[in-house]
């Protein structure tokens, strides 16, 4: 048969791919390796508790999941009748939360008779470096280091291949998000607190609060003693202020809250960055970079090009739309297990626990 006949007749690869693991529901389209669509519905209902509340979350993603896969499949210009497979994040995450993604994703790959992919949000995060957007996003080649900085997640993940990856050091407390986040709200600001950290820090002295950093042996992280640190600091300005608020606090001392922001910011990027720099010297890797809703952090996207260029590594930032929670990362992930010929079975379960 002639070979343009053969390519006619050739179906492309259509993964569809679900992602609900907190608190965005998310959903795209890849076809023949090209990201097609990726759509992500937010939930507000979180801003007024100053944190996620899982019970919410999974009733906000029952909600959004139908109206955000139809949307993904009709940007991507794809009918349901086309889809080869279909990806969902099977964890880590919030149960609740991924038994929506993964009920629905099961119930139309039953109905549709195809194939069913788990993917693993973490090796989705690692892998949003391969997806192939039309914007000539460059790739890392393997080995190399991933730094992946969530809410939930401060690990170095050392990549060998897009199947085979393995997590070398990781924090043993709480991650750098949640010590951004929860330093946020003492100092009164919004939830998620990252983003205003990162905005007020612009403005602030990095040097001005020497907060505690953390002892640690080999590649792990420990982000709770940093927030204890800043605890007692704002603790004993109050006392020695005679005040018992921060807004009062806040008028005594000019710049406290841009202050206390830049240096909390220096201090968990310099934590971020010395391990990073240990693993990358010891294994000799030069090609470094950087994932999860952290990487979002305008210190941490510097410090990653000031380091590069300082120690001779080729980085990799990912553009902000991949920064956080999306399917895309999923769906780049499926993809490369359909490719294997990689898919699971139809009674696989959620798992809430950080793997990879
Ligand atoms: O990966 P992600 O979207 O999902 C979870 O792990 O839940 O990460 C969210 C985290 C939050 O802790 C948020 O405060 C943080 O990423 N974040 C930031 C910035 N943007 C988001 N942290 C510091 N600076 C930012 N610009």
């Amino acid at each position: 048969m002639h070979p343009i006949l053969i390519k006619m007749m050739k179906k492309p690869v259509v993964i569809l791919a679900i992602e609900s693991s907190c608190d965005d529901t998310s959903s795209a389209v890849i076809v023949d390796g090209i990201l097609r669509s990726n759509v992500i519905a937010s939930q507000k209902v979180h801003e007024e508790y100053g944190g996620v509340v899982p019970e919410l979350a999974s009733r906000a993603h029952q909600q959004n999941i139908l109206p955000v896969v139809d949307t993904a499949l009709k940007r991507a210009g794809v009918k349901k009748e086309d889809i080869s497979a279909i990806a969902f994040t099977r964890g880590p995450g919030l149960l609740g939360s991924l038994l929506v993604g993964t009920s629905f994703a099961k119930g139309l790959a039953l109905s549709l008779r195809v194939p069913l992919i788990d993917v693993n949000h973490l090796q989705g995060h690692v892998l949003a470096h391969f997806v192939e957007d039309g914007s000539g996003l460059k790739h890392p080649s393997f080995p190399f280091l991933c730094l992946l900085v969530s809410g939930g997640n401060s690990q170095i993940v050392l990549v060998r291949a897009y199947n085979n990856m393995e997590i070398i050091g990781q924090t043993i407390d709480d991650a750098a998000g949640e010590a951004f986040d929860k330093c946020a709200k003492v100092l009164g600001l919004p939830y998620p607190g990252g983003p205003w950290i990162d905005k007020l820090a612009k403005a602030g002295d990095p040097d001005k609060y020497p907060f505690a950093k953390p002892n640690i042996k080999g590649y792990d992280y420990s982000f709770s003693g940093l927030k204890t640190s800043f605890l007692y600091t704002l603790r004993d300005l109050l006392k020695a202020n005679g005040v018992e608020t921060i807004d009062e606090l806040a008028q005594k001392i000019p710049n406290l809250r841009e202050n206390m922001c830049a240096s909390l910011q220096a201090t968990v990027v310099d934590i971020l960055m010395r391990k990073l720099k240990k693993a990358a010297q010891d294994l000799k890797i030069t090609q470094v970079a950087v994932a999860g809703g952290v990487s979002a952090n305008s210190a941490l996207r510097q410090a990653f090009v000031d380091y590069g260029k300082k120690y001779h590594w080729e980085v990799f930032i990912p553009p902000f739309s991949f920064t956080t929670d999306n399917a895309a990362m999923v769906c780049q992930a499926g993809y490369f297990k359909y490719l294997d010929s990689d898919f699971c079975a139809m009674d696989e379960v959620p798992f809430a626990k950080t793997t990879i």
